[in-house]
């Protein structure tokens, strides 16, 4: 617990940490990485040389700074971080290492203005907020191994089978080595896979594309030019092939309504939207399936979605090529547009929308100057959270 003390330290020098944020993790994450090699395969070290992690990390401990003697403020964003953590098994012992590097980061950025009280302000907040995500995530970490079907740490996955979606998709359909029953997952939940790749361990999340159905998870991965682990599923990974993976989490899942709901996606961003896109039907909800893609030969999942709309009245589907083909015939030419939106999303729906990130800003652009209200609204990253102003 922090002293009122600490807590006045806090908010005072908040707002110097928060200039130096970026710094601040630009030496957080080598000083780790350096001294502690270990935990270097947890991150995707594509999003360390894109800045967006050490900009998520830094945003975060901004925010809780930020909001120190008031930490309900960080709800939605606090269950974001444990659900990241435990799609990738983050474990207690993580954390002093994160902590002994963060606190020596915030020491060499800021030198000597570091007093000892503000030193020991920031180790206690530190923890407080370390302390807060460990419990969260020691209590899904047992939640999940309860379940029918579910697990701690790693489970065995072996492909049973691999499916052509478009020129750049593959599904691939996973299934327990040990026989046992899957647990059911919420639709818009992702896996997070364990890989050995010439010899270093790498961790990637991959969104479940189908249904819960106790016995196989299905992935759907698109080829990323450059991308280590999704040219190495494209390439080298066959029926039989086993991968070590954590039990299904996240939160871009259906609010708890009956309100209608509109999928709006680009490329694969679809592959949350489908098992959404079932359950949605299944409560008997409007949807409006808004997809964006360059054009049908990167167009993944259209029979299914077109098969899903003659059977119910309830689905609106609405396809948008940017780059069409000859004999195309997409429902719109270009991008997604203000006007396409105020036609097809009915006032009271909620929306979720997830594609690329010049995708996401535009979108979320739009339904600014559209003025729908912040709580209808749900995106996610496949990657760290990004600002989309
Ligand atoms: C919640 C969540 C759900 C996801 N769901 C899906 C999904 O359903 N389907 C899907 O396909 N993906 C999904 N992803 C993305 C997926 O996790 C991977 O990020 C994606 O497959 C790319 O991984 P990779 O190893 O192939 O590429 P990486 O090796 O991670 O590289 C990504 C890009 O960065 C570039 N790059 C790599 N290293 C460097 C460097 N040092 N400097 C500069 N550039 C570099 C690469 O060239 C490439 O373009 C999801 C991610 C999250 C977080
Ligand atoms: C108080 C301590 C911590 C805070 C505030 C924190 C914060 C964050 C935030 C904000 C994200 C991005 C979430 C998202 O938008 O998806 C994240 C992701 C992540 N965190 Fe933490 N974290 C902490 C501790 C740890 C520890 C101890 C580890 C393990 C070494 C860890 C490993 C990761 C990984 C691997 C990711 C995903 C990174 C990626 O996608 O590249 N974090 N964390």
């Amino acid at each position: 617990m922090l002293t009122p003390d600490q807590i006045a330290i806090i908010k005072a020098t908040a707002p110097v940490v928060a200039q130096h944020a970026e710094r601040i993790t630009s030496v957080f994450y080598p000083l780790m990485f350096e001294r502690y090699p270990e935990v270097r395969e947890v991150f995707n070290q594509a999003h360390q040389h894109g800045g967006s992690q050490p900009r998520a990390l830094a945003n975060a401990v901004v925010a809780y700074a930020s909001n120190i003697d008031n930490l309900g403020a960080l709800g939605a964003a606090v269950e974001r971080i444990v659900q990241k953590h435990v799609s990738l098994n983050i474990t207690p012992p993580q954390y002093q290492i994160v902590g002994e590097c963060l606190l020596e980061a915030i020491g060499r950025v800021l030198g000597d203005a570091v007093t000892p009280e503000i030193g020991a302000a920031w180790t206690a907040a530190y923890w407080q907020l370390a302390n807060l995500l460990i419990a969260a995530e020691e209590k899904e970490y047992r939640r999940k191994a309860e379940l029918t079907g579910g697990w701690r740490g790693t489970r065995r996955l072996r492909v049973v089978r691999r499916a052509f979606e478009s020129e750049v998709i593959t599904s691939f359909w996973l299934a327990p080595v040990d026989n046992g029953p899957l647990m059911d997952f919420t639709p818009g939940q992702y896996l997070g896979l364990r890989l050995d790749i010439d010899g270093a361990t790498v961790q990637r999340n991959y969104s479940l594309s189908d249904a819960p159905n106790g016995k196989t998870y299905r992935i759907s991965v698109k080829r990323e030019p450059g991308g280590l682990v999704s040219n190495y599923l494209h390439d080298r990974v066959q029926e039989g092939f086993e991968v070590d993976a954590f039990a299904p989490a996240g939160e871009f899942t259906l609010a708890q309504n009956s309100k209608p709901v509109v999928l709006l996606t680009a490329g694969v961003g679809q592959t949350p939207a489908l098992p959404m896109l079932d359950r949605a039907l299944a409560e008997g909800r409007q949807v409006i399936y808004l997809h964006a893609a360059l054009n049908s030969a990167v167009h993944a999942f259209r029979k299914r979605v077109d098969s899903l709309a003659t059977e119910h009245p309830n689905l609106r589907h609405v396809y948008i090529y940017s780059e069409p083909l000859p004999g195309d015939e997409p429902h719109y030419r270009g991008f997604v547009t203000p006007e396409i939106l105020q036609r097809y999303a009915p006032a009271d729906a909620d929306i979720y929308f997830l594609g690329p990130k010049p995708f996401m800003v535009h979108v979320n652009r739009m339904l600014r100057d559209l003025r729908v209200a912040a709580e209808r609204i749900r995106f996610e990253f496949f990657g760290p959270m990004e600002a989309l102003d």
